[in-house]
């Protein structure tokens, strides 16, 4: 099979956490006698220091003419970095923004799953860490608060901003239905997220969702309040399967999610419209702190290229032979500086990303 993979290196640790998946990768086409040809983007800082924007037509042209986009992550320190000094629609997160919008990337999954060797590095205490936990967050990614109508106005000598969060019918129903769906190819439960105590949104979220549910009479469903959410995911975090909630909880709630895993490197994700097409990314930022260090964790970078190659290409034997790697390699006991705890051996990004190549090569992985 012929794969042609749009890559955005992106800023910060991003070239190098994508080198390291593209290694893999490379790894898995030779394994199975698949053609990988890859065209790399400019998106954020790399392309506002290029083009003075966060992200071209043409840009956006080459991910549309890809069968998916494979990234690293984008933007920079926003203290410091000369590229926060630009107005908000010029800064390297715009051109995130901006290509999840234009491909229509409305579906965000973001798997959050406690490996048993993590289990040390988990933050939470062992009597609630040793049920495990592997649920995963389905975030509305296109609409709400990051769409909505904003501005900074002064009135009367007062400065004043405001942002909406706004949500139609259609925006929901679509996101529950994927919310639902993939509930039937795990544990058939979905906990919906909102604040409909307080929100209008959120209410008609609700009303939507509890709709969609009557076509899945198999997938339990429960609705509870973002706040609490936030407090169950450290309380019980195996109650949950499938969390399906709205851009900015979503956006939220997956870092929570990702830190009781033991890491937010671990934590990989996939951007999905109607078809087969997709942007993979993983869930962490660019930690600008580390960056040229090689010591970031590249895992979460390669679980999304496992998940590419699952909801893209239908790849399930590579994408299962990636995700067993990552497996074997922290049985293995080694650890970049993130997860690392007593008795493993540290390695840096470039190692690690070594001895996952090295596995996925490996006979009856
Ligand atoms: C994420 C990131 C982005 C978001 C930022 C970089 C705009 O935090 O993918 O979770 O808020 O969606
Ligand atoms: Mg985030």
């Amino acid at each position: 099979m012929e794969l042609h993979i749009a890559c955005i290196p992106g800023d910060g640790i991003g070239p190098e956490i994508v080198r390291e998946a593209k290694k893999v990768l490379d790894k898995v086409a030779s394994k199975y006698g698949h053609t990988i040809v890859y065209q790399d983007i400019l998106m954020g800082g790399a392309s506002i220091d290029v083009h003075g924007v966060p992200l071209t037509d043409e840009a956006i042209a080459a991910a549309k003419a890809a069968d998916a986009v494979l990234m690293g992550s984008i933007g920079g320190d926003t203290n410091t970095s000369p590229w926060y000094q630009l107005p908000p629609d010029k800064r390297p997160e715009a051109g995130l923004l901006k290509i999840r919008k234009e491909l229509n990337l409305f579906a965000n999954l973001r798997p959050a799953y406690l490996y048993e060797e993590l289990a040390a590095a988990c933050p939470l205490k062992e009597e609630i860490s040793k049920a495990g936990f592997d649920m995963l967050i389905m975030r509305e990614l296109t609409g709400g608060l990051y769409f909505g109508e904003r501005n900074t106005v002064t009135q009367n000598g007062v400065r004043k901003a405001y942002d909406t969060l706004t949500y139609n019918e259609n925006e929901i129903r679509r996101i529950a239905i994927k919310g639902f769906e993939v509930a039937r190819k795990r544990k058939h439960k979905v906990t919906s997220v909102d604040k409909a105590n307080v929100l209008d949104s959120s209410r008609l979220w609700r009303a939507v969702v509890n709709e969609v549910a009557k076509d899945y009479p198999d997938v339990e469903l429960e609705h509870m309040l973002v706040d609490n959410c936030a407090m169950q995911l450290v309380k019980d975090p195996a109650q949950f399967d499938v969390i399906l909630t709205e851009n900015m909880f979503g956006d939220i709630l997956s870092d929570e999610a990702s830190m009781v895993t033991g890491s937010i490197g671990m934590l990989s994700s996939a951007s999905l419209n109607d078809t087969r097409f997709g942007l993979y990314e993983p869930s962490h930022g660019s930690a600008p702190d580390i960056a040229g260090k090689d010591i970031a964790n590249p895992i979460a970078t390669v679980l999304s290229a496992a998940m590419m190659l699952r909801y893209s290409f239908d790849l399930d034997r590579e994408a299962d032979d990636i995700e067993n790697a990552v497996r074997r390699v922290l049985k293995d006991g080694f650890r970049t500086a993130d997860i690392m705890s007593d008795g493993c051996v540290k390695v840096g990004c470039q190692q690690m990303g070594d001895l996952l190549t090295e596995r996925v090569s490996a006979e009856g992985v």
